[in-house]
């Protein structure tokens, strides 16, 4: 099949990607490399260099890839930027959408795979969170991509264009860019490498649903079958870690004996993330396979043999 994958140069894209021509399929990138890297990108893979919110450019590079599906990835991913600059998060993370979107419908684009967040929902009424917990985002990136899921269902509903909406939780692994999302582990392993002391911001109890890249890859895989079309999933491990575990984890990995420091909580941040994956697991036939403690030591392996650049 013909996929074209928008932030296919940036991390969790660039797996996708990797993954996608191990398995005989054709892939067409969209990345303006604001966050990714050309390294990152499979040489099998055809780069359109140009950002989502270039209307014309993208219509053109929709023409040529003629995709049959379109997993959309690019996006503005800081939490914190997106409370200082909601303007900015807002036209790439809605309007670059709203790009891709219209270029699909008009390229009658069969299928299409949104990468969301666990940020759409709301302070945890109850742990885990499946897929109808309430939605009250607390970012402007969480309200950004709670608005293309609903363009994104309306887009289906009238042109007939297939999807899945997938919720991540916090991604790791290798090629993150310490200064995303969900980047901690990255930070973490890049300050011990360096002999500095990690920040940890709040008291540490905070909580996030950690999963390993190769893990939302497998995932998406199977989004791209028909099973389970039309539908939001959570996509994690479904296992709450605080912040001062990971910090322990990735301290071990780097074997490293250094105390955290802590300081106050920044806004935009929720207090306790898990998502209830039991839904993907039934409908998308999968499951996360890499432990916590193997991931991390896969990042901190990674980190070594680069000499600590992201790619
Ligand atoms: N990392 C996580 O834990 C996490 C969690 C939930 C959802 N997500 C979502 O997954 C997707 C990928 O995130 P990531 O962690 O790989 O981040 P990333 O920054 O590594 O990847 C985003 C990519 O989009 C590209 N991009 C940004 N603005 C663009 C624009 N205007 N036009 C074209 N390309 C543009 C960047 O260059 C980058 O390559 C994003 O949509 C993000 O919101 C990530």
């Amino acid at each position: 099949m013909r996929v074209l994958v928008t932030g296919g140069a940036g991390f969790i894209g660039s797996h996708i990607v990797d993954s996608l021509i191990e398995r005989g399929h054709t892939v067409f990138v969209v990345d303006d490399l604001s966050e990714g890297r050309r390294g990152n990108l499979n040489p099998n893979a055809r780069l359109f260099e140009l950002s989502v919110n270039d209307a014309e450019g993208l219509a053109n590079a929709f023409a040529e890839a003629k995709p049959d599906i379109v997993s959309h990835h690019a996006a503005q991913i800081s939490v914190r930027n997106s409370m200082s600059n909601p303007t900015h998060d807002a036209e790439v993370n809605i309007i670059g959408s709203l790009n891709v979107l219209q270029c699909s419908v008009k390229q009658g684009v069969e299928r299409l795979i949104f990468a969301s967040s666990s940020a759409v929902y709301a302070k945890p009424i109850c742990l885990p969170m499946d897929e109808n917990h309430p939605q009250r985002p607390e970012s402007v990136y969480g309200a950004s991509k709670l608005a293309v899921e609903s363009f994104v269902r309306l887009y289906g509903d009238t042109y007939g264009i297939r999807h899945k909406i997938l919720r991540y939780g916090n991604v790791y692994g290798a090629r993150q860019n310490p200064g995303g999302e969900a980047g901690v582990v990255a930070i973490f392993t890049g300050q011990f490498s360096r002999g500095e002391q990690p920040t940890i911001f709040g008291d540490g109890t905070k909580t996030r649903d950690y999963i390993y890249v190769s893990d939302i890859a497998a995932a998406h895989l199977r989004a791209m079958d028909a099973a389970g079309d039309d539908d939001t999933y959570n996509i994690s491990r479904g296992v709450a870690v605080s912040d001062f575990e990971i910090f322990d984890a990735v301290r071990a990995a780097c074997d490293s004996p250094m105390q955290p420091k802590y300081s106050p909580v920044r806004p935009g941040e929720v207090d306790a993330v898990c998502l209830d994956t039991s839904k993907a697991r039934q409908k998308l036939g999968w499951q996360p396979v890499v432990s916590l403690d193997d991931g991390i030591r896969r990042v901190v392996e990674h980190h070594r043999k680069t000499d600590g650049k992201i790619t």
